[in-house]
Parts: structure tokens; sequence; C-alpha cells
């Protein structure tokens, strides 16, 4: 279907009178190029797709979203829901396969409410998680919250995919600690978790964004933290033994969360091409007694007290985002990507230890990669996270995985992505001995389309969809389906990874 954008915005004014022409951009509008682009962290998708939105629309009100969703309905064109707009394949704001779209971009319903006295929070479906963070540490010295460490992740789209951060084997993520939410359905209802009933309220809390419906609020339950609490961000080069450390570090205690970062760097002095490994944690509690945890548990990584710093909670996310502690916890409310490049990512679950020969085997493929930069981050599963039943949300990477692998590569000009999404993909296709199989696991937070799309993106297979969605959702791929077929038979909600109604055979 095709639909001119002043059609479009016709049917919105008759829709709604509240105001709305004031917050829809049609690409009449000078700061249209400037509000699609505004939020993607990511440059590739855009880069790669023709058609750009037949119109944004940034509501201030819900009834803006129930005026864009009946005007979309009948000539049948797409939604796509921004909160954040950090979708690794930038299905927030692109039509990979040429469906005309709107896209309702949330970033004016993104207002928080604290209460501390019941550790709650109620967090509009557009705030970012920067947003979230500066408000709980606003209201609250002991109050926390688990979730990604970049702080313009949007909480729609994060939340909907699952949310692990740096305090995941404590907490588990963050959808372990949703307790409501709202949601604007097909139908133009607005639904909270008793009317929406328990399977969608199941399948919202890490099902993926993009398919049951426009999520407007959820309400979260706060995390206690200390005061005080120490990080660490050590450094080892392969002369330093990084090799063997990492290979020690997949064994360690699990109530410890350290997250290692291996990358490429051009050595100054010769110009060579040398890999580093850094070893990033966040311990709640103060320094003495990491450093007794650490010596009971990972005494090689010799850790001492001058390599780590205690701080405050808030400080401790600017200090995760690569931004100065000494800085205003004001710099997370900013809504502009830290950085942007052109950049891919996938991803993979470890069950078994990789032996210090397997490791060697990745270095030199990064190795391989002379510039740009590439990147594999190795996230810990275990502790709380791996408490929860692989059912008890859609996210099913519970017990039995050690840890999460991120392989990420970013470069700086359109002209190198064939190149770097070929040296990912080998990368991917040398790890497939060493990771999970049948299916072989990945995080749909790290949405990848080479797991496999939904045909055109319009007409979606079950039977396609199974491919990529037991990777994502495991077992849970199937319950997703049902809910799906339940509360949007028709598929008005699809983008080329969403799930797929029965219907679709
Ligand atoms: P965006 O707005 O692009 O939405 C993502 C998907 O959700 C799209 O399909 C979109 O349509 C849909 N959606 C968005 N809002 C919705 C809503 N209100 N209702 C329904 N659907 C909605 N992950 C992690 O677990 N831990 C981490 O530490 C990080 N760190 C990180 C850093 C950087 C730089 C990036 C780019 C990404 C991460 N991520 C991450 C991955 C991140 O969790 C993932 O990309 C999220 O989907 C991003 O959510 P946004 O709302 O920002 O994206």
């Amino acid at each position: 279907a095709w639909i001119n954008h002043d059609v479009y915005l016709k049917c919105l004014q008759c829709q709604n009178s509240n105001s709305i022409s004031k917050v829809a951009y049609t690409p009449k509008n000078s700061s249209f190029s400037s509000i699609f682009l505004s939020s993607e962290q990511n440059l590739r998708p855009a880069s790669t797709s023709a058609l750009k939105p037949t119109l944004i629309l940034a509501p201030f009100h819900e009834s803006h979203i129930q005026a864009a969703i009946y005007c979309a309905k009948k000539p049948g064109i797409q939604i796509r829901v921004r909160s954040g707009g950090h979708d690794y394949e930038g299905l927030s704001c692109t039509s990979p396969s040429n469906h005309p779209f709107v896209i309702v971009d949330l970033r004016n319903l993104s207002s928080i409410s604290i209460d501390a006295e019941s550790s709650t929070a109620w967090i509009q479906g557009g705030a970012t998680l920067g947003e979230l963070y500066h408000k709980i540490a606003e209201n609250s010295k002991t109050l926390a919250f688990v979730a990604g460490v970049c702080p313009t992740v949007g909480v729609g789209g994060h939340f909907s995919g699952g949310g692990y951060g740096m305090m995941s084997r404590k907490f588990g993520l963050a959808v372990d600690h949703i307790i409501d939410a709202k949601i604007i359905d097909v139908n133009g209802r607005i639904l909270d978790r008793q009317s929406m009933g328990k399977d969608l309220f199941w399948a919202i809390r890490g099902g993926g964004g993009g398919t049951f419906g426009i999520i407007i609020a959820w309400k979260v339950n706060l995390l206690p933290v200390p005061e005080i609490v120490t990080v660490f961000n050590l450094t080892k080069t392969s002369e330093q033994n990084a090799t063997q450390l990492l290979h020690k570090w997949q064994y360690i205690d699990p109530n410890l969360l350290i997250r290692p970062i291996i990358s490429n760097v051009n050595s100054s002095q010769n110009g060579k091409i040398t890999l580093q490994a850094t070893f990033n944690s966040l311990f709640l509690g103060g320094v003495e007694e990491l450093l007794s945890v650490m010596n009971r548990s990972f005494p090689e990584l010799g850790l001492v007290k001058e390599d780590c710093t205690e701080m405050s909670w808030i400080e401790s996310i600017l200090f995760f985002a690569g931004i100065a502690t000494s800085e205003s916890a004001d710099v997370l409310l900013s809504r502009t990507p830290l950085g942007r490049a052109y950049f891919k990512g996938k991803s993979d679950f470890v069950k078994q230890p990789i032996s210090e020969n397997g490791l060697q085997g990745i270095w030199e493929r990064m190795l391989e990669e002379a510039d740009g930069l590439v990147e594999l981050e190795f996230s810990p599963c275990g502790g709380r996270l791996s408490e929860i039943s692989e059912y008890g949300t859609p996210f099913p990477h519970r017990a039995g995985n050690i840890y999460m692998l991120h392989y990420a590569a970013a470069w700086g000009s359109n002209s190198e992505t064939e190149e770097k999404l070929t040296w990912i993909r080998r990368l991917y296709s040398y790890m497939a001995s060493y990771v999970s199989s049948c299916p072989r696991e990945a995080y749909v937070n790290y949405r990848d389309l080479d797991l496999g799309v939904n045909n055109d993106g319009n007409h979606p297979s079950y039977k396609v969809a199974t491919i990529w969605g037991t990777k994502y959702f495991k077992n849970n791929f199937e319950r997703l389906v049902h809910v799906k077929t339940k509360v949007d038979p028709s598929n008005f909600f699809r983008n080329e990874q969403s799930i797929p109604p029965l219907s679709s055979w």
C-alpha cells in the first residue's frame, strides 16, 4: 500500500483535533530529516534503506497514538514505534522490506515518577535509561535499577527484549522487575496488567519490541544498593597473559560480575595491531570487601586497591558509559547518542568454557581486522539470572549458560560495509563449535537480521519465523505466537522480525 503524507495527516487531524499537527512531521517540514535520524546510534540501516517514512509522529498524548493506529489500518501502512532508536537493525525507523510506514516516536512521552516509599517507578515508554537512572538518583541514594549501560537506549525497546546490565548477576534483567505496564493494542485500547491478561503481560516482558502493541508505560520495582559501590576497569595485554586470565574468568564465582571486553588496538609504538582485554566490574560494596572476594575467586587478575574506585551508584552509571564521574549526572538527560558509527552486532551463548586454544583462534580472527573497531564482549550469566525459570519470561537463556557473547564491528563509511559484514560473519561462523547449538541461541535485543527475516516483512510465515524465533526465544517462541494470534491476528504490528500470528502458515 502507498499513501501520501498529506492524506495520512488529514486523517490524523480528523481523528484527533488535540493539536496533532504540531507533532506530525512530513517530508515537507525542514526538521524532518534531523528528527528522522536524531536518535539513531547505528548509521548502517538508514544508509542502505531507500524508503523514508511517510510521516513521523511524536505524540504528546496517548490519543495521538490511537489516531496513528486508526489511520494506518485502512491503507495497510505499517507503524514503526521508536523509543530510544537503538535497534541494531534500525527496525524502529526503516523498512528493509520497503513497505510504506510511519514512525511513532515516543520522545515526548518520557516522564518518570518515582515512589521511593514503595520502591517503585512508572516510566513512560519513550524515556531513556539515562533519564530513568537520573530520576532514581534524584530521589534516593540507595535505590537503583538493573538495565543496560548506554544511557541513550530507550526503555520501550530495551525492556521489551530483556535488559541486561552491570547488576544482572545480582538482580537478573530489567524484565524480571516489571510489575505493571500500559499498552495500546491494535484496536486502540489502553490496557494495563489486569486488563491485558497474563499471557500478553508475559509476552511483552522479553518477546521483543514492535510485535504486540505500543507500550506507553512500564511500572517497575526499584532495587536496593549500598550508598557506596566499587568499580574497576583493568586492562591486560597479551603479554600480560590476557588469554590465560580470560580462560580462568570463565570459572569465577557466579556472584561476581566482571564483564571482559576484548578489542583490537593500534600500537602507538610500532603501528601493529594488538589485542587487549579490559575487565570491567561493578561491586555492590566497598573496596576492602571486593578485594577479599577477588583474592578468593580470581587472584590471578592481580587486582589491587589502586585499580578500584569507590563511588555512588549513579556515578558508576557515568563510569560505565565512559563519562567522567566528575561530570554532573545531568549529562544522562541528553538523548543524543554518545557516538555514531556504521555498526553490526551479533550474539551467542556459551555453555562450556572455551579452551585457551579456542580463545587463541578468536584472537587470530580479530587481528585480521586492521582498521576500525572490533570488539568482543563477554557478559556473565549465572547468579540471579539462572534462578529464574526459562519459561518465566520470554527471555529463555537462563540456567546452563556461563556467559553471553556480543560481537561488534563499527566503521566510518558506507564503502566499508560489505567488508566488515563479511568479517563479522566469518568470526560468527568460526564460533559455531564453541557456543550453544540446536538452537544456536541469540539475544533479541542484539537484533541480527542474518538469523532470518519474515519474507518481505509484510507476509510473515510462521515456518520461516521459527528459524530465528527459536534462537531468540527457544520453546517460548510457540507461546509468543499463540499470544500474537490472540491479540493481533491480522498482524498489524509487524516488522522483519516480529512474531507472526498462526494464520501465517
Ligand atoms: P528502538 O526505539 O530502536 O526500538 C527497538 C525495537 O523495539 C523496535 O522494533 C521498536 O519498534 C520497538 N519498540 C520501541 N519502543 C517500543 C514501545 N514503546 N512499544 C513497543 N515496541 C517498541 N542491551 C542490553 O541488554 N544491555 C546493554 O548494555 C545494551 N547496550 C547497548 C548499547 C548501545 C550503544 C546500543 C545501540 C544497544 C545496546 N543494547 C543493550 C541493545 C538495546 O537493548 C536494544 O537495541 C533495544 O532494543 C533498544 O531499545 P530502544 O528503545 O533504544 O530502540
